[in-house]
């Protein structure tokens, strides 16, 4: 969580930096800070909320050509002006940025820094204590830094500014995702390409352990041992108008419309000229040869994981076990012989799976991670990646990277069956066709959907979701994006489940979203709708066509069997967008969240 940024060269840097929080603020946005230095010292302004409110904060009449900046997620420490970063040295001489979590602040606090007076209670300002401390004796800051950084157990990506000079950005990284942008006359640092794609397309990676003396002109990459590195730049493949709202009010909206193009992206990428799916041989093997996947996700991804189980149990015969990440890597099950671990992650990022990749790892399991961002943590570390070709996605509630999960996971599904030999009656690439039309004629019944959204959710303090098979799944994420983007508490349930104690919950009026997009319960689940309508819910049923019944709130275009969650979800998506819209919440940035969550 946390985003950093980090700015030196010869422009005025308040904008620069500001710009660059703005890109990160999906890391998270409840307080924000930058620091600049100049002739004058180094000039720090900070705010509980957002970017916005920083740059009200900033201080126009201050200009300086380097400087760090900063946007949190609150873990030590609740959000607040004293707990933003940045943090500086008792002296003030030290200043800096820091993503991540100091594991062993603790322990540093009580051996080095016993008589130094803390100003917040987080654990980064424990690391700007120390290398003050560091300095005093030995009287090197870039010494005082490798001292200080080397002490660190957990997860870090820092950035530090002495007030004494002019020339030099000190970085180091663990964990953390960070990046160098090069430039000419100038270099960045910055958690994402995004942060700097204002500046500079041209990157550096930085490995674990390593830091970096960051000035104007050099970037010296010093490793573990001291040795100073020298690595190849990559040119960042986003285009900036993709990091843009453009005409859309929310950067949800945009990318709910961008589904139909993403899945047809996707079915480009994945097929080859004689129109063959094209995946890596090695992808090919891995799955044809193991006797169990195991998918490990968080958060919407997993809730694709346990559609993508479908797929390939379905189609590809191997059994799956889907696990939630935070759950798995304290209680593994008992593992297969020849089990092949599947990481689905949006960001790649995210520390719960990271950490379940760690430990199967060591194992000795071969692992694949299905990510849209192909240089993230869980993409290097893992054996192989699948891409999701989704573009960016910035809203904090996701949607094209759930639907672009599926559509890869189904490829995947396909291409492990046909080379085991199974003979299938099913064209992925023809049906993930059909699926991208249907997708964009229902971005085109918005109107529909608000009205839905109005009826049902405008005053309701709670909803339910109901399905069968895969429509319970799809309901899962439908209450999922419900509830973090309108906050309404909303639950998904299997639909014969639901009568198992939750039914204690339905009240006159409270409002039920059954989804009926599958023929062997189509019967059963309208069934369910009646048990809770006799108790006075507010139901509606959204069906698909060729299935549905006079009555219906709202029927999609109809899809292959197996494909409707990728279908199904698009209203789900859209009456959540109009719910919270209708309440006045913050669509793309919801409280407490965040989008990449790197802590564990
Ligand atoms: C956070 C986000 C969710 C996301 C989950 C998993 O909780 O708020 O939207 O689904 O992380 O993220 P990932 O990047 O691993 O897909």
């Amino acid at each position: 969580m946390c985003g950093i940024v980090g700015y030196i060269g010869q422009k005025d840097t308040k904008d620069i930096l500001l710009s660059g929080l703005e890109k990160l603020e999906y890391r998270g946005y409840d307080s924000a800070g930058i620091a600049v230095r100049n002739a004058g010292g180094v000039h720090v302004s900070k705010v509980k909320g957002r970017i916005a409110a920083l740059r009200e904060a900033v201080n126009e009449d201050v200009h300086a050509t380097m400087g760090i900046g900063h946007t949190r997620w609150a873990t030590h420490g609740a959000p607040s002006r004293e707990n933003a970063h940045p943090h500086q040295s008792s002296t003030e001489r030290f200043t800096i940025v820091h993503n991540g979590v100091i594991e062993n602040y603790m322990d540093i606090r009580n051996q080095y820094l016993q008589d130094v007076a803390l100003q917040s209670e987080t654990d980064t300002e424990i690391i700007v204590q120390l290398i003050e401390v560091f300095y005093n004796e030995l009287n090197d800051v870039a010494a005082a830094f490798r001292k200080a950084v080397e002490l660190l157990t957990g997860s870090y990506a820092i950035a530090l500014i002495d007030s004494e000079d002019s020339e030099t950005i000190f970085v180091a990284k663990n964990k953390s995702p960070l990046l160098v942008g090069l430039g000419d006359g100038f270099n960045m640092v910055a958690s994402d390409s995004m942060a700097a794609l204002h500046v500079t397309d041209q990157f550096l990676e930085l490995m674990d352990k390593e830091t970096v003396i960051l000035r104007r002109g050099e970037v010296k990459i010093i490793d573990p041992d001291g040795q100073q590195v020298t690595r190849e730049p990559f040119k960042a493949e986003i285009d900036a108008t993709d990091i843009e709202k453009g005409t859309y009010p929310h950067f949800m909206l945009k990318e709910i419309d961008e589904q139909p193009f993403v899945i047809r992206k996707i079915i480009q990428e994945y097929q080859n000229e004689n129109d063959e799916i094209k995946l890596d041989p090695q992808i090919r093997e891995a799955m044809k040869t193991c006797d169990r996947i195991y998918i490990i996700a968080a958060g919407t991804s997993y809730h694709a994981g346990l559609l993508g189980k479908q797929f390939i149990e379905k189609l590809a015969n191997i059994p799956v076990e889907v696990h939630v990440a935070s759950e798995f890597s304290y209680n593994m099950p008992h593992l297969s012989e020849k089990p092949l671990f599947v990481y689905i992650s949006q960001s790649g990022e995210t520390a719960d799976s990271r950490s379940v990749l760690v430990q199967t790892k060591k194992l000795g399991h071969p692992a694949l991670t299905i990510t849209n961002v192909p240089g993230s943590t869980l993409s290097r570390e893992a054996d192989y990646t699948m891409h999701l070709h989704a573009g960016p996605e910035i809203a904090v509630a996701s949607t094209k990277a759930y639907t672009a999960q599926m559509a890869v996971l189904a490829i995947l599904a396909v291409d492990t069956a046909r080379a085991k030999g199974i003979e299938l009656d099913f064209d992925p690439m023809q049906e993930l066709g059909i699926v991208a039309n249907a997708m964009e004629a229902l971005t085109d019944q918005k109107e529909e959907l608000e009205e839905l959204a109005r009826d049902y959710l405008s005053v309701t303090r709670n909803c339910f979701f109901i399905g069968r098979g895969i429509d319970y799944y799809v309901g899962l994420e439908g209450s999922l994006k419900l509830k973090e983007i309108s906050y309404i508490q909303a639950e998904g349930f299997a639909g014969g489940e639901l009568k198992h104690g939750t039914i204690a919950l339905i009240e006159e009026g409270t409002p039920v979203i059954a989804l009926a997009t599958q023929e062997n319960v189509n019967y059963s689940i309208r069934g369910n709708v009646q048990e809770v309508e006799a108790r006075g819910a507010n139901s509606m049923i959204i069906s698909m066509k060729g299935l549905d019944k006079e009555g219906d709130a709202f029927v999609i275009p109809h899809v292959h069997d197996l494909l409707t969650p990728l279908v199904s979800v698009v209203p789900f998506q859209l009456i959540s967008y109009y719910a919270a819209l209708h309440r006045d919440c913050d669509v793309d940035k919801p409280r407490n969240l965040a989008k990449s969550v790197t802590v564990e």
